[in-house]
C-alpha cells in the first residue's frame, strides 16, 4: 500500500526534472477527469495534489515521492481544455512531449477517463501514442458514482472500443469521491513498473 507520499517539485520544463534512477508513473488525461484528485485519493491525503471543479487547474509536472524512494508518480496538466492561448497551449504540448518521449525514468502511463463520456481523439491519439512507443498502460475510468448502474458495463465498453483498448492493459473503474475500488490501484502500479 502507499504509507508515504511526499511532494518534491513542480517542473515547466526538462530543466526542473530530477536527475536520479527512480522509476516513474505519469497520470494523463484530459482537464477536470479527476487525475489530481485520484493522486489524492491514492495517497489518502486531501491537500496533496491541487485540485479544482474548474479545468485547468494543474499547469506544471508535479512530482510525488511514493513510499520513500519506491517510486514517483508525476501529476500533469489536462489536455482538451479551451480556454487557454495558443502560447499555453504550444507550451503545454512541448512539455508532455518532451517528458512522454524523452524521459528517462518513465515506466508507465495512468491514463484517466471520465466514465461518463466517450473519449475524444486528444484520450485516442494519447492512448494510441502510447501503444506505438510501447508504453504499459493502466486505464482509470473515473466518476463512476456520477453513472447508473445500467449504463457502467456500457459505458466501459464503449470507451475501449473508441480508444481500441489493447486487452493486455488494465482498465479499473474507480469513484474518487466515495472511493470505489481505490484500495486496488496501488497494486496495479505496482504491477506497472514490474512487468
Ligand atoms: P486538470 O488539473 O485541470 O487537468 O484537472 P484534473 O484532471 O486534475 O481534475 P481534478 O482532480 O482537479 O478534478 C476535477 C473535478 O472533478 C473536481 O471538482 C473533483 O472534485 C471532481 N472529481 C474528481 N474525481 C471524481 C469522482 O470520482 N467523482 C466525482 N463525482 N467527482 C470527481
Ligand atoms: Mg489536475
Amino acid at each position: 500500500m502507499i504509507k508515504t507520499a511526499t511532494f518534491i517539485k513542480s517542473a515547466a520544463d526538462k530543466s526542473g526534472w530530477i536527475e536520479d534512477n527512480m522509476p516513474e508513473i505519469c497520470f494523463v488525461g484530459r482537464s477536470n477527469v479527476g487525475k489530481s484528485t485520484f493522486i489524492n485519493a491514492i495517497t489518502n491525503q486531501n491537500k496533496l495534489a491541487k485540485t479544482s471543479s474548474t479545468p485547468g487547474k494543474t499547469r506544471l509536472l508535479n512530482f510525488f515521492e511514493i513510499n520513500k524512494g519506491e517510486f514517483r508518480i508525476v501529476d500533469a496538466p489536462g489536455y482538451g481544455y479551451a480556454k487557454v492561448n495558443i502560447n499555453q497551449k504550444v507550451a503545454f504540448g512541448q512539455m508532455m512531449d518532451d517528458y512522454l518521449t524523452t524521459r528517462p525514468n518513465l515506466v508507465g502511463v495512468c491514463m484517466l477517463v471520465d466514465m461518463r463520456h466517450d473519449p475524444t481523439n486528444d484520450d485516442k491519439e494519447m492512448y494510441n501514442f502510447f501503444k506505438e512507443v510501447g508504453l504499459k498502460v493502466l486505464i482509470i475510468g473515473t466518476k463512476l458514482d456520477k453513472l447508473k448502474k445500467n449504463d457502467i458495463l456500457k459505458n466501459e465498453k464503449k470507451i475501449k472500443q473508441i480508444i481500441n483498448f489493447d486487452e493486455h492493459d488494465t482498465f479499473l473503474k474507480v469513484s474518487n469521491t466515495s472511493k470505489t475500488n481505490i484500495n486496488l490501484v496501488y497494486n496495479l502500479l505496482v504491477q506497472l513498473l514490474n512487468e
